[in-house]
């Protein structure tokens, strides 16, 4: 059985499905968020549903967003005769006949919320239940906030009660940057609420051995002895996908196609953190700089820099003494730790009351090309 595919999870989220539920994943970056998506979207009708995948990334305000969806559900055929069916609810609405032959005509006649109604009331009628997957909400919502947050607000409402509205169909939204900071950026967290958050973890040992054995199986190369494996997760810390197949990529640029040793995992592991493979980890100190506000940026990097001196960890009292950081209010370094823990930068030993990187490998990123 293929354990790192994420069986469990999903055997979860059909079951929450078939009970009606909503779903909100969060992850940290790069866990396999939209991968899980993609997966669930290709066993739906296996399941019973029919699913569009909606990635929002590019969409830049409600009404983009609202063709985007309607396009994708036109394209999937959920519902039969979408397009001319959607034309009689609108030509309801708007009282008279559209004379439109595309959604972007249609959606001249009418605004954003109109057409986004029409679309799910259509959708609400299909013979088999409609799972909604939408990607990078998040993103969307944000880019829709900046511009106006009064869009962006209702943007997020409609959704909620959307979503009690029409029951035959579920949704489930994520995004690379966390759904819930954005809503509650803005003081809108409560639209979240009938959602059931849904936590993506990283890979157990067990599923990552497996899943490093299967790109091995995959790539015509020996399988790693138990030893190789050990010393790749123990390095590693954080077992994803992404990271592992990177990691394979130098193991197998290190060993070719002979057994690999301990020594090749660790020139393949000083490799991953030597320019231009570093790159992978970009994304980290990205997601930051783009999405912490202002305050906890700064906060969040001198926090990094400390703990990146440190494998073991750090005590709270001894960050709050530390020159970098003995100027930051309390409840400000508070918040930043719980943003960092969250996003999958930090945990919290609760034996020795030390917060620590939980991805060995990022660590060492840090404290190399960061902490100058
Ligand atoms: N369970 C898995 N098995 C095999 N490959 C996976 C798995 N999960 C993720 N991947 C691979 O890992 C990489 C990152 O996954 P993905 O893009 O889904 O992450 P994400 O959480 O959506 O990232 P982001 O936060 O950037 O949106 C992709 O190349 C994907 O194919
Ligand atoms: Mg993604």
């Amino acid at each position: 059985m293929s354990t790192w595919k994420r069986e469990k999870e999903r055997q979860s989220l059909w079951r929450l499905f078939d009970r009606n539920k909503n779903v909100a994943l969060f992850a940290p970056r790069r866990l396999g968020k939209t991968w899980l998506m993609r997966t669930l979207e290709n066993e739906a009708e296996t399941k019973g549903y029919a699913a569009v995948f909606i990635d929002l990334e590019a969409e830049t305000t409600a009404l983009g967003a609202v063709k985007k969806l309607c396009r994708e559900i036109n394209s999937k055929r959920v519902v039969s005769s979408f397009f001319s069916q959607l034309k009689t609810r609108m030509t309801d609405i708007l009282h008279g006949d559209t004379q439109a032959e595309t959604f972007e005509d249609l959606l001249l006649k009418a605004d954003w919320e109109s057409m986004l109604d029409a679309t799910l009331s259509a959708l609400n009628t299909a013979d088999t239940p409609c799972l909604l997957l939408i990607d990078e909400v998040s993103v969307c919502l944000s880019s829709l906030l900046a511009v106006s947050k009064e869009e962006g607000a209702a943007f997020m409402r409609r959704l909620r009660e959307h979503q009690q509205k029409y029951t035959g169909i579920r949704w489930m939204l994520t995004g690379s940057i966390g759904l819930d900071h954005v809503a509650e950026q803005y003081g809108l967290g409560g639209t979240l609420n009938q959602l059931d958050p849904f936590p993506l973890n990283p890979l157990t040992p067990e599923q990552a051995k497996a899943y490093v054995n299967h790109l091995c199986s995959r790539r015509d190369l020996p399988r790693l002895e138990n030893n190789c494996h050990q010393l790749m997760q123990n390095r590693l810390g954080w077992l994803a996908p992404h990271y592992l197949s990177r990691l394979m990529d130098r193991i197998e640029d290190q060993a070719g196609d002979h057994a690999a040793t301990d020594n090749h995992i660790k020139q393949a592991c000083d490799s991953l953190l030597s320019y231009p493979y570093n790159r992978v980890f970009s994304d980290w100190p990205d997601h930051i700089n783009r999405n912490y506000p202002d305050d906890q940026k700064v906060l969040a990097h001198k926090v990094l820099v400390l703990l990146s001196a440190h494998p073991e960890g750090e005590r709270m009292e001894a960050m709050r003494n530390n020159a970098m950081i003995s100027g930051s209010d309390m409840n400000s370094l508070r918040n930043t730790l719980v943003s960092l823990e969250n996003d999958g930068f930090i945990q919290l030993n609760t034996d020795t009351g030390r917060y620590c990187f939980i991805f060995g490998l990022l660590r060492e990123y840090w404290k190399r090309y960061q902490a100058i």
